[in-house]
C-alpha cells in the first residue's frame, strides 16, 4: 500500500517537473522593434520558442534604455525563468545583471556585446552573437575583390581607394569594429584606403540617404569609389541617394560599389537588381535559435559548459554574399 503510494509520488512529481522544462518561460527585450535585422532575430526567437515548448515575451525597448530596463522589472516580477537581452546601451549590462541575479535567474545577452568584465560579474551571465570584426573584414574583401577585378574602379587612377563610411549607433561594437576592420583589411590588401568623409546613420536608412546625399553634393559622385555601410539599411539609403544621380541604375560609367552588412531580404533584391556590390550574411536565424535554445537548458538548470566558449559565449559565423557579375 505505501509503495504504490509512494510510486505515484514520484510519478506526479515526475510530470510536474516535466512540465516545468515544457513550459519555461523566456522575458526578452529588444533594443527597438523598427529595426530589419532585430525583427528577422526576433521571429528566428519566437520560432526556436514555439519548436522548444517555451514561452516568449518579446517587449520594445522603444531606443530608451530607462524603457528597457522597466520592462526588465516588469519580466522578473512576473515571475520568467530566463532573460534575453538586446541592450538599448550596452554599457549598460551591469544593471540588468545586477536584476538577474537577485532574482536568481539567468540571462543571455544578444546583438550588443556586454564587456567580459561585466559578464563576469554573474556565473549567469552569457552572450550570443556574431565577431564584429569577421563581419568587417568580409566587407573590406568584398571591395577589395571588386577593386582588384575591376581597374576602371579607380577613377582617378592614383592607386588608391577613395570611400565613403556610413555608420551604425555609436559605441555599438558592429559600429566600431566594422569600420576598423573594413579599411583595415583593404589596407592589408595594399590599396590605400582613403577616407573621403564618414558619419553615423544609426542603422537607420532614411539618414543615411540624407547623408550620402550631402557626401554627394559635397564630394562629386565622379570622385567616390566606393561605399561602406555598417548594415544593409544604410546601404540601400546610400544606393536611393545614388539612384537620384542616376547611379547604380545599370550604365556602367555610372556606377558606385556600395556594400552592406545584414543580407536582409532588400539588400539582396537590390544586389540582384545590380544596385549593392555584396553583403555579409549576420545569421538572425543561427543567433536567435542559439539564444532561445541556451536560455531555456540555463532555465532547466543544465550544464552548458559544452556548449559555451570560454564560459560565456555561443559564437554564430558571418558569410559573405555576392551575387556575381551582372
Ligand atoms: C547589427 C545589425 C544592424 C542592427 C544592429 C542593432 O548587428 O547589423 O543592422 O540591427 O545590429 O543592434
Ligand atoms: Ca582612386
Amino acid at each position: 500500500m505505501r509503495k504504490v503510494f509512494v510510486t505515484a509520488l514520484v510519478l506526479v512529481l515526475a510530470a510536474a517537473s516535466c512540465s516545468f522544462a515544457d513550459g519555461v518561460k523566456i522575458g526578452a527585450g529588444i533594443y527597438r522593434f523598427n529595426d530589419a535585422f532585430m525583427l528577422r532575430f526576433r521571429n528566428a526567437m519566437s520560432a526556436e520558442s514555439e519548436k522548444a515548448g517555451a514561452k516568449i515575451d518579446i517587449a520594445d525597448g522603444r531606443d530608451d534604455q530607462p524603457t528597457q530596463d522597466a520592462q526588465i522589472d516588469e519580466f522578473i516580477a512576473g515571475g520568467v525563468n530566463v532573460l534575453i537581452v538586446n541592450l538599448v546601451d550596452r554599457m549598460a549590462a551591469q544593471e540588468t545583471i545586477d536584476k538577474a541575479k537577485s532574482a536568481d535567474i539567468p540571462v543571455v545577452f544578444i546583438n550588443r556585446e556586454p564587456p567580459l568584465e561585466v559578464l563576469n560579474t554573474y556565473g549567469k551571465a552569457y552572450y550570443v552573437g556574431a565577431k564584429a570584426e569577421e563581419s568587417g573584414i568580409f566587407s573590406g574583401q568584398l571591395i577589395v575583390d571588386y577593386f582588384k577585378s575591376h581597374p576602371e574602379a579607380d577613377k582617378n587612377h592614383d592607386g588608391k581607394l577613395q570611400f565613403v563610411l556610413l555608420k551604425g549607433q555609436n559605441g555599438h561594437q558592429d559600429m566600431i569594429l566594422r569600420s576598423k576592420y573594413s579599411v583595415e583589411t583593404i589596407r592589408d590588401a595594399e590599396i590605400e584606403p582613403v577616407e573621403l568623409a564618414s558619419a553615423i546613420a544609426n542603422w537607420d536608412k532614411l539618414e543615411a540617404m540624407k547623408i550620402m546625399n550631402a557626401f554627394i553634393m559635397s564630394i562629386g559622385p565622379e570622385n567616390i569609389e566606393a561605399v561602406i555601410a555598417n548594415n544593409d539599411e544604410m546601404a540601400l539609403g546610400a544606393v536611393e541617394a545614388l539612384k537620384a544621380q542616376d547611379y547604380n541604375k545599370g550604365d556602367p560609367s555610372m556606377y558606385i560599389p556600395v556594400v552592406g552588412v545584414d543580407a536582409n531580404a532588400s539588400a539582396l533584391e537590390a544586389m540582384d537588381r545590380g544596385e549593392m556590390l555584396g553583403t555579409v550574411l549576420n545569421d538572425a536565424d543561427g543567433q536567435g535559435s542559439a539564444a532561445v535554445k541556451l536560455a531555456v537548458s540555463l532555465a532547466q538548470g543544465k550544464d552548458v559548459s559544452g556548449e559555451v566558449t570560454d564560459g560565456k559565449y555561443i559564437w554564430v559565423p558571418y558569410q559573405k554574399v555576392t551575387r556575381g557579375e551582372k
